[in-house]
């Protein structure tokens, strides 16, 4: 089938586009409309249109990949304006998912029907780092209203076709039949003016809301330049005529997209997506069928991993050694399904539902049906071999045996088993049901089928699965040692906790490493780093968590911790903590000093991509970019600074890159080492993009 074609149904002009995998409006697609238009609108045995999708797509928007060359005649917005000029009545059928350019064309219709099964309308243009440019800053506000539209366009949230029939984006909504319903449609209108939502005037506007908007856009996730102009974009399809709004959106549009911040928006998509593509997997790869989940350990992450699966609506069992243990852990999944109704983030019928599908257990034997078992018990190397070697015994033939450690060697566990090709490390992110992060730990015998089978689920229960290999705390956590050891040598240096979060929050990141630290509590990385014995400048670095611990103060659990909190757990500063800085300090004959923000910022950074380096060329990670998702996903970096790795490419630069950490390296030695391939590709004139590239 070509790209697009239109197929006569008596009086009616069937246009439809065909461009897989989402129907992106390339340039190919929009010589294919703007050829269809014309055709139709000269046919005299044409009355009316009927623009319509494929499968579940009506289209995904403008293609990305374009953004990145010379936009190739026709252009969207004019060929959206040509549309709605039709003389002849135009009805969309959105029979599937309409965003961005998407929704813009269909906008550009006259009228709107949609299947009732649809459920992404929208303009998320602003989570790549742009704003609507083919018209929907002016349409959508038309259309729905400009508050409503605003809300939208900033946040960049789908609705569904009942959402979008009631704030009147849709005119109908049908069961089945899309086209037909629309082709029904659009012959009623014939005769009659087409309703063009260009010629209307936005509704009421309430004063002071853009201000108000603007006002609020401080920590956007997007950065500081897109929301901006979405607000003033909006605000614009208020005063003006269409072509005048239009022509503003365009130029906001332009600056927008000429920021960095989209540009790594737009890498952060892609990197996203290729972080699925694992090596020995492929289309042929014939995935494992999961239908039945078991969880081992029922603590804080066996409840959360146990909650991601239910919500997606996977059946559980729940294994615990305690009645009193399996309790517990059943009543925190309740609580937190109940929660998630008053937060209207889910229905009491879908609470009940899924909380009807836990079975809790004390006998491991309850396993032995699980198509997928994950092990969430307590951080324990011996536990966790006997545990291993027990399921080896109960699990199904081909099941998934699947452990959550932090921080263990997931081949040594798997070689209790008889079928290590079937052990994988899934290891989630605190609180499990919310944070996006799964890194997929492919053991040495790990199969690629249980890869792309973890993967697969990864996506199924809204988590952004990324590869790793075994090391000590994988990639993300070996990488987090590294900054937290810097953000602690920059504590015995003089910068106090505010003042490294302060920076560190203040150049994007969700939350300062000691602020995270004290709401994880400090007790965990105390008991790790007590087993560890730990020497040298690392038992330096550890000086002042371990006093803190033992003062008592665990973090926000006990209401202190690198910081005091109040009852709404604000943070508060602590002279008691700066003094205890001081005095470590001192007691190390460390002088202190003020350090600037750059340079707080700077370490972090490069302590990050340093360490990333290294993991990369040790193969424990795949490409740079799936760093940079992790990061993204896991660990608050924000995804308009695009990541550690995206930062030395792009904005600090290799060559810059290592000259700093040779100078931290001399100045504060081994900590600093620089990693190899850094240097290397600083003197090849290198990047982590064009090295990822070559991995294709
Ligand atoms: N342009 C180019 N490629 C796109 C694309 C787009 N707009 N949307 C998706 N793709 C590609 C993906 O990269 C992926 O490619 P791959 O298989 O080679 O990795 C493939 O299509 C399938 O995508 P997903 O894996 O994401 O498929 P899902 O079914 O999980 O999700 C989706 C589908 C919800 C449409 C999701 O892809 C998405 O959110 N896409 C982006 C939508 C968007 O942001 N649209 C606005 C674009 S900007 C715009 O329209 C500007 C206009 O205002 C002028
Ligand atoms: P937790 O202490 O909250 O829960 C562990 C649970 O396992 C307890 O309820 C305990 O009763 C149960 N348990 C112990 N032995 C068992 C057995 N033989 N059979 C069944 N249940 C048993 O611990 P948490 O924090 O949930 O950690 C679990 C695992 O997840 C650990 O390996 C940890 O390293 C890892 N992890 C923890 C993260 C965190 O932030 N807490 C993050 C990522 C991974």
């Amino acid at each position: 089938m070509a790209v697009v074609e239109t197929e006569k149904q008596g009086d009616v002009a069937v246009i439809r586009m065909n461009n897989p995998p989402v129907n992106a409006l390339g340039h190919a697609l929009r010589v294919g409309l703007q050829d269809a238009f014309n055709a139709a609108n000269a046919d005299p045995a044409v009355k009316a249109i009927v623009l319509t999708g494929t499968g579940k797509f009506f289209s995904a928007g403008a293609d990305i990949t374009e953004f990145r060359g010379e936009m190739k005649e026709p252009n969207l917005p004019p060929l959206i304006d040509h549309i709605e000029k039709s003389a002849k009545p135009v009805v969309a059928a959105v029979n599937g998912t309409a965003l961005g350019g998407g929704l813009e064309l269909a906008l550009g219709c006259h009228y709107r029907v949609a299947g009732k099964d649809v459920r992404q309308l929208g303009l998320p243009e602003i989570k790549l780092g742009i704003i609507p440019g083919a018209g929907g800053t002016q349409r959508l506000p038309r259309a729905i209203g400009a508050e409503a539209a605003l809300q939208l366009i900033t946040t960049g949230a789908f609705i569904d076709a009942s959402k979008g029939a009631a704030a009147g984006l849709i005119d109908k909504v049908v069961d089945s039949d899309v086209v037909g319903a629309a082709v029904a449609f659009a012959r009623e209108q014939v005769g009659k003016t087409p309703r063009r939502i260009g010629e209307q005037k936005v509704g009421k506007v309430t004063a002071g809301m853009f201000d108000k908007a603007r006002a609020s856009i401080g920590r956007h996730p997007s950065g500081p330049v897109a929301p901006k102009a979405a607000i003033d974009a909006v605000e614009a399809a208020t005063t003006m005529a269409l072509s005048e709004g239009n022509a503003k959106e365009r130029a906001l549009f332009r600056e927008a997209a000429a920021s960095p911040y989209a540009r790594a928006l737009q890498y952060a998509f892609f990197a996203e997506r290729q972080a699925a593509n694992l090596p020995g997997v492929g289309p042929d790869t014939k995935l494992r069928d999961v239908k039945t989940v078991g969880i081992l350990g029922a603590g804080t992450m066996g409840t959360g991993i146990g909650l991601a699966f239910l919500n997606a609506g996977y059946p559980l069992t729940i294994v615990e050694t305690t009645q009193e243990a399996l309790d517990k852990g059943v009543q925190r999944i309740k609580d937190t399904l109940d929660a998630n109704v008053k937060r209207g983030r889910a229905t009491e019928a879908q609470a009940a539902d899924r909380f009807a599908r836990v079975t809790p257990s004390l006998k491991l034997e309850d396993l032995g049906s699980s198509d997928l078992i994950i092990e969430a018990v307590f951080e324990n190397m011996a536990l966790k071999k006997e545990i291993f070697a027990k399921l080896d015994k109960i699990a199904k033939p081909g099941a998934i045996i699947a452990t959550n450690t932090s921080t263990l060697d997931v081949d040594e566990i798997a070689a209790e088993t008889k079928r290590p090709q079937d052990v994988v490390g899934l290891h989630f992110f605190s609180p499990a049901n919310i944070m996006r992060l799964l890194e997929i730990v492919r053991a040495e015998k790990t199969a690629p089928d249980v890869m792309a089978t973890s993967m697969a689920i990864a996506k199924k229960i809204g988590k952004v699965g990324v590869q790793a290999g075994v090391c000590d705390g994988f990639v993300g956590n070996r990488m987090l040692a590294s900054y937290g050891g810097e953000v602690q040598a920059m504590n015995l240096e003089g910068a106090m906790p505010q003042e490294i979060d302060g920076a560190l929050e203040k150049w994007g990141m969700a939350m300062g490493p000691l602020a995270v630290s004290d709401l994880a509590g400090l007790d965990v990385g105390y008991r790790i780093r007590k087993e560890r014995k730990l020497t040298g400048e690392a038992a330096q670095h550890a000086r002042i968590p371990d006093k803190i611990v033992e003062m008592g103060r665990l973090g926000q659990k006990t209401g202190a911790g690198y910081y005091k909190y109040d009852e709404s757990r604000k943070r508060q500063v602590d002279p008691e903590i700066e003094a205890l800085i001081k005095s470590e300090a001192e007691a190390l004959q460390i002088k202190q000093r003020s350090i600037p923000t750059d340079e707080i910022v700077e370490r972090s950074l490069l302590r990050l991509a340093n360490e990333g380096a290294k993991i990369l060329q040790e193969g424990i990670a795949l490409r740079a970019s799936d760093i940079d998702t992790m990061y993204l996903n896991g660990y608050g970096f924000p995804a308009w600074r695009g990541g550690p790795m995206w930062q030395v490419d792009n904005v600090i630069g290799m060559k810059k890159a290592a000259e700093r950490i040779k100078a931290y390296e001399a100045k504060y030695g081994a900590r600093w080492k620089i990693a190899p391939l850094i240097e290397k590709l600083a003197a090849e004139d290198g990047t982590f993009a064009a090295l990822d590239a070559k991995k294709k």
